[in-house]
């Protein structure tokens, strides 16, 4: 008997087998549909952000958190201080319009959401969050926070910018030490992707969930750490700082060479002095002092250049000059030291 081949077989089989029903496609990946999902998706509630202190760190934190659809009640002792951060905040915007980052929409909105308040009881009274960015002064931030504990609804979060001081020690000013973390955003606080959580040791659970959540909704990463001084990015970010100075002041290398040394060598997108510049030198100094003060460790010690310097008033690039001149267009030139 002649073997049946094995495609009339196959063809047989195939014929006999049930249809499979045609699948429906599967939805396509394209940015309209996502869109479409997105819109289908309920927004998240909204949050009313308060920043008290409105200088080089607030108002970018005020920035971020208006881009993301918060509500932001912004504050500073200083009446003054709250128009300048209005100004940049403004100017911020345009140069992401310009940029293509940013649309006039969006950043229409953004500023309609941003609300300067003179008095701290209005900004704290109606706030989810408060972020606190004063001076880096523990006694000021103590005052502060027991100020904000008593004015403040139970429930609210209150956080802390330092780069450097306990939150424990900030905890203890209030009654409801659960509540009170460091959320430790980078500068410039409208481009930097970090915000480092600091956990302290009463800190809730509760209120680490909500300050993780509220740092992805601003777009930022988290990265959870808990309470020590400096935490721990400015404790090896102040430490490179502090040896690039001594370096100058032994007379080893000119701040450029360094930083250029540091950029090329180490693939640091900006050379330590640039940074100190950057951050402002009387913080750069408070928080060393801080920290040779709590770690004791001979490292921490500021060298007598950046005192110096701070007595000079050459705070770095809010004043125009620090280890560099900086021009009207923001860049640095090299400065007599
Ligand atoms: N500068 C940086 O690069 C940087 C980076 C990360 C974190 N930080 C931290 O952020 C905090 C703020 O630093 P900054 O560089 O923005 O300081 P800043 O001096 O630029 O601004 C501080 C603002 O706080 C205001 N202020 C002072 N006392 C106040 C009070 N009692 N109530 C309300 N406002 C008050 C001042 O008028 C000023 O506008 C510090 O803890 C600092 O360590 C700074």
């Amino acid at each position: 008997m002649a073997r049946k081949s094995s495609t009339t077989v196959a063809k047989r089989r195939a014929k006999a087998a049930p249809k499979k029903r045609a699948q429906p496609s599967k939805p396509k990946r394209t940015k309209a549909a996502a869109k479409a999902r997105a819109a289908k998706t309920p927004p998240p509630p909204p949050v009313t952000l308060a920043v008290i202190g409105a200088g080089t760190m607030g108002h970018g934190v005020a920035q971020v958190a208006a881009m993301a659809g918060c509500r932001v009640l912004l504050h500073d002792a200083l009446a003054a201080a709250l128009q300048t951060a209005l100004r940049r905040i403004r100017a911020n915007l345009e140069q992401g319009m310009k940029l293509g980052k940013v649309s006039k929409r969006d950043a229409q909105a953004a500023l309609q959401r941003i609300e300067p308040v003179n008095d701290l009881a209005d900004a704290a009274r109606g706030a989810d969050v408060i972020i606190e960015c004063v001076p880096e002064d523990v006694e000021l931030k103590r005052n502060l926070f027991r100020e904000l504990d008593r004015l403040t609804r139970p429930g609210a979060i209150l956080a802390s910018n330092t780069s450097s001081i306990r939150i424990a020690s900030l905890a203890q000013a209030a009654q409801r030490p659960d509540r009170v973390l460091g959320l430790h955003f980078f500068n410039p606080a409208h481009i930097m992707a970090l915000v480092e959580v600091v956990r302290g040791p009463q800190t809730s659970q509760y209120a680490i969930e909500t300050a993780v959540h509220l740092v992805r909704r601003l777009g930022k990463t988290p990265v959870l750490v808990d309470d020590s001084p400096g935490f721990a990015s400015t404790r090896l970010g102040v430490l490179l700082g502090l040896e690039a100075m001594r370096t100058v002041e032994e007379g080893v290398a000119a701040p450029q060479d360094i930083d250029t040394a540091m950029e090329l060598g180490y693939r640091h997108p900006m050379g330590p002095l640039k940074l100190s510049d950057l951050i402002g030198l009387d913080v750069r100094l408070a928080i060393a002092e801080y920290l040779y003060r709590e770690l004791r460790l001979e490292h921490f010690r500021p060298p007598e250049i950046l005192r110096r310097l701070v007595r000079q008033g050459r705070l770095g690039k809010k004043t125009g000059l620090g280890f560099y001149r900086w021009d009207e267009t923001g860049k640095p030139q090299p400065a007599p030291i």
